[in-house]
């Protein structure tokens, strides 16, 4: 029998990105504590499709699909809307939805830098922009998916480490401008889930750097978010780094 007794049971998360990788396991997290999800995906169709399908045979009716390119503000706005108009509720908005590539300078495009600010940086302004009155009311949390290399450029990825600096930024002024109705905090991830080209020495450089000397999986990530989601009610405008160690060591 589902257990109820989660303090969490019946609230309501979006989570941008979710189909796949960490935003799913971020999804399945939250929804064994009884939140009812809209998870949003833009081409990962099929994948979003059995994520709902597995986790509604859990708990029926419990999960909508929301499907946007994020590279647009009006679809964010919808896509905020939809989800509210989903449960009549939202409280937890969880910007984790990235675009991920080498950048060198040089070579960067008008196209590349739209795509990588815009999924990075634009949509979760204007997400927490359309859902700020529905977070405020159910006195909700913003959690905003950044990076260790936020604060130390990852080597010809400029755009990237660019705009995860900037989300932190806003995840500090969202902090600002939602309180004290509503807790803006981000996790930071470390070596979590390699990209697809990584080759395997760089991997294990990576991980000789890192003080744990492991990689990190997506459930510790998913941990940190639900420490921010429902144990964290004193804590706004932070950043909690899960690396490893990766990012203090010298
Ligand atoms: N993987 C790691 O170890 C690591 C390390 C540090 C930080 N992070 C951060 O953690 C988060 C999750 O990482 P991940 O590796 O699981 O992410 P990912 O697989 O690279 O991307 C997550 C999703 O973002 C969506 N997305 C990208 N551009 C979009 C757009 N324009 N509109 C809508 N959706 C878009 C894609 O959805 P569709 O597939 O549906 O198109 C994709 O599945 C990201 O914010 C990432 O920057 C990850």
């Amino acid at each position: 029998m589902q257990n109820n007794t989660s303090s969490l049971s019946g609230k309501v998360a979006l989570i941008t990105g979710a189909a796949q990788r960490m935003g799913a396991v971020i999804a399945e997290a939250l929804h064994a504590e009884g939140l009812n999800l809209a998870l949003h995906y833009r081409t990962s169709k099929q994948a979003a499709h059995a994520l709902q399908e597995k986790l509604n045979a859990a708990r029926a009716d419990s999960v909508v699909l929301i499907q946007a390119d994020l590279l647009d503000s009006a679809k964010v706005t919808h896509m905020v809307h939809d989800a509210i108009g989903a449960w009549g509720r939202l409280d937890v908005l969880i910007n984790n939805a990235s675009s991920f590539y080498p950048t060198p300078v040089g070579s960067v495009s008008d196209t590349q830098w739209d795509d990588i600010m815009g999924s990075n940086l634009r949509a979760p302004f204007f997400a927490a922009q359309a859902a700020a009155r529905a977070l405020g009311e159910s006195s909700g949390c913003i959690i905003n998916i950044v990076d260790i290399h936020a604060d130390r450029p990852l080597k010809t990825y400029p755009v990237y480490s660019t705009a995860k600096a900037g989300l932190v930024m806003l995840t500090k002024a969202l902090a600002c401008e939602l309180a004290p109705q509503v807790r803006v905090n981000a996790v930071a991830p470390g070596a979590i889930l390699w990209p697809e080209a990584l080759d395997q020495v760089t991997q294990q450089r990576i991980i000789s750097r890192t003080l744990l000397k492991h990689q990190g999986q997506p459930g510790d990530i998913a941990r940190a978010v639900l420490f921010l989601i429902r144990d964290a009610g004193y804590i706004t405008g932070q950043v909690i780094t899960v690396d490893g160690g990766r990012s203090i060591n010298a």
